[in-house]
């Protein structure tokens, strides 16, 4: 059994729209790196919404076929029972960030997941050294440059400890540096038993994955050669 399974997923976001996803099949085993490429508009920011349930408990569309997260159906899954399993760090992060400061913005996800209060402090710490943000606990978001910003959307989602990240073009707004940090944070994740799909248009990044995927023409197909 997969950690995610796909089966014959068809999805458009509005029933006037033609298909997007067209009869996708996919198999993600635990503890495997997967990168997803593929056009501008092909799909794959939508595909990883459906992967976290985004689509449909947030948002609708016109959805189906079977996503099964550890087995059970996405849709059948609370919310909050989700996040427990799969945490996503979204291509723009300003639409991630909305609180006050970096410390309370990584303590909200684990809060919620009722961590106890010592264990958050201790994640929001490990979460920090992880990116190499750890001078900027107490700022503004705000004031924070569009790569720091992904770097504390990351952050945030490592502290909720999640057995599966779905990252979304996070290297597109960072430095070389903070590339490699990001590449070692995956790496070191994956090291540590967790399943990463990650998209990237930076070819550069693919060397990573054990397996590349393109979405084409609302399928997956898997490129050979990386
Ligand atoms: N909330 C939405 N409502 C309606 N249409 C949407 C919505 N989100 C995305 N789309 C459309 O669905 C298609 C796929 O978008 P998506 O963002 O998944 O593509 P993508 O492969 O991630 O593209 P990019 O590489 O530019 O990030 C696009 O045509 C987009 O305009
Ligand atoms: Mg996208």
């Amino acid at each position: 059994m997969g950690i995610i399974e796909i089966y014959d997923l068809y999805f458009k976001h509005k029933p006037e729209d033609d298909y997007l996803l067209k009869g996708l099949n996919l198999e993600v085993k635990e503890g495997e790196i997967l990168a997803l490429i593929g056009q501008s508009g092909c799909g794959k920011s939508t595909l990883l919404s459906i992967i976290c349930g985004i689509i449909p408990h947030i948002r609708r569309g016109c959805i189906e076929g079977q996503v099964k997260l550890m087995g059970e159906e996405v849709k059948n899954i609370k919310i909050k029972d989700i996040a427990k399993r799969v945490g996503i760090v979204f291509q723009d992060p300003d639409s991630q960030i909305f609180l006050p400061t970096v410390e309370d913005e990584i303590a909200f996800g684990p809060e919620n997941l009722m961590v106890p209060r010592e264990e958050i402090g201790h994640r929001i710490q490990r979460a920090l050294k992880a990116v190499r943000m750890e001078a900027y606990r107490y700022e503004n978001p705000n004031n924070l440059s569009g790569g720091q910003k992904q770097l504390i959307a990351l952050a945030s989602i490592l502290a909720m400890e999640p057995s599966i990240f779905l990252f979304d073009e996070i290297m597109a707004q960072l430095d070389e540096e903070a590339r490699r940090q990001v590449k070692k944070i995956m790496l070191d994740l994956n090291k540590a038993g967790k399943t990463i799909i990650f998209v990237e248009h930076d070819t550069g990044a693919l060397d990573l994955a054990h397996r590349v995927l393109e979405l084409k023409d609302g399928v997956l197909r898997e490129l050979k050669g990386w």
